[in-house]
């Protein structure tokens, strides 16, 4: 029977128990943190290895001084690192410092300011729109709202974007771009499907010149299992189509070795990429070339990352299954929200019922486990449907993970009781 057919009375009971919860858990003074997906200290460890590595010898394979300045695409071979990953071929990969966020926002900053090759999307006639796929990464959403670009919400679906919708909307021409995380999406943890992958490869020729894919793959080899689902190459579908200048692709090192100090790859036609060096060159004279060094002689090659991943998935798995297990122990059947359980990366997203959202991460809140604020998964920090929330299980400990879930699912069904009584 399900539990809104429940007498009112057993029902109350029911919502005095988790109140009775949920203030011990107040008085207990927990401090537990459920925001950001940041690597936990024993995965930075795994890469202790990279201290010291050079052992004075500084040269590059072309014989580079790397501690000098210059050489604004990066080192030869960490560009082949990048066109591993990215799945690229070398001249189409830059490498840069510690943060992939960061080249987006140039890139962003570029289209807005400058333009790519037409008048600057700030200077257009009508101002510029990004399409937003929901729930999404709050800080590529952050980018386009400090650059004034206005944010069209297209809904997630099982295998990507809507692309009905993206495709209507790019026939727009003041739609300039479009955000994807195609692995292992922040935070729904979907891999876009094949399909949706080579109708992505085709919007360059349905969109504005100037309209660009921000194709953010910041979890490429970040699975959890073994034989992980591939993603379809988007760059090679667009050089079939003629659309290679169309997109813009990301990934980095920093879940991978240091979150904090590793290398950024930026990926692109060799116009796109001729282009921004162009640009680049007003804001540096050259990358942290020591580090990039560091990172190639660290792990010289794919097989090396790939074994490499699966020390970070031996750590980071056990802590997703334990939030995965709480989850459906304590709310499928009573159906108090959706979820899926990611194959890989760095998030579990949480879908509450209706309304519910805020009022689960207040009290959570309360019991002191601080949970990414409802909201932030969306454009203008705003949930039309004050559902989502974005779980991050890898930096605490288990102990603390599980602590933490025990107090997250009772805010979940305190949350929907009150709810339903008040109804
Ligand atoms: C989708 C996505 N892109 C980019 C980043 C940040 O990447 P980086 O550290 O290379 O700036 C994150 C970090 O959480 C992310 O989730």
């Amino acid at each position: 029977m399900h539990w809104k057919n429940n007498p009112v009375e057993k029902i109350k009971a029911w919502e005095s128990d988790l109140a009775d919860n949920h203030q011990k858990f107040i008085k207990a003074n927990l401090r537990l943190d459920l925001t950001r997906g940041k690597p936990a200290i024993e995965q930075l460890a795994l890469a202790d290895g990279l201290d010291g590595i050079l052992r004075g010898n500084y040269l590059a394979s072309d014989g580079t001084d790397t501690r000098n300045y210059g050489g604004l695409t990066g080192l030869p071979e960490a560009r082949n690192m990048g066109a591993e990953w990215l799945g690229l071929p070398q001249e189409e990969v830059l490498v840069s410092g510690n943060s992939s966020l960061s080249i987006m926002y140039q890139i962003l900053h570029v289209g807005a300011h400058y333009g790519f090759g037409n008048t600057p999307w700030l200077q257009q006639s009508t101002p510029p729109e990004f399409l937003a796929v929901v729930p999404g990464y709050d800080r590529h959403f952050a980018i386009c709202e400090k650059l004034g670009i206005k944010m069209v919400n297209i809904p997630m679906k099982a295998d990507g974007p809507d692309m009905e919708m993206v495709e209507a909307q790019v026939r727009r021409s003041q739609v300039k771009g479009i955000w994807c995380v195609p692995k292992y999406s922040n935070p729904t943890g979907n891999i876009y499907g094949a399909e949706v992958v080579e109708r992505i490869s085709r919007l360059g020729n349905q969109a504005a010149s100037d309209f660009r894919i921000m194709w953010d793959n910041a979890y490429a080899i970040h699975d959890h299992y073994e034989n992980a689902s591939e993603l379809t190459n988007l760059m090679e579908l667009c050089r079939l189509n003629g659309t290679q200048d169309s997109v813009f692709l990301f990934g980095s090192t920093s879940k991978v070795t240091l979150a904090g100090a590793g290398i950024s790859f930026l990926g692109g036609s060799k116009a796109n990429i001729k282009h921004f060096i162009e640009q680049m060159a007003y804001w540096t004279i050259g990358p942290d070339k020591v580090n990039q060094l560091r990172h190639t002689r660290f792990l010289p090659d794919f097989a090396a990352a790939k074994k490499h991943m699966k020390q970070h998935a031996e750590i980071i798995r056990p802590k997703f299954e334990l939030v995965l297990r709480k989850l459906d122990e304590s709310l499928r059947i009573k159906e108090m929200g959706n979820w899926i359980s990611p194959e890989g990366g760095y998030f579990i997203s949480f879908d509450s019922l209706p309304d519910h959202a805020k009022e689960i991460v207040r009290l959570a809140g309360e019991a002191g486990v601080k949970i990414t604020p409802a909201g932030s998964t969306f454009p203008y920090r705003f949930d039309p449907e004050d559902k989502n929330i974005r779980l991050s299980p890898t930096y605490p400990s288990i102990e603390d993970l599980s602590m933490a879930m025990d107090v997250f699912v009772n805010c979940v069904q305190l949350a929907t009781i009150r709810k339903h009584l008040g109804e």
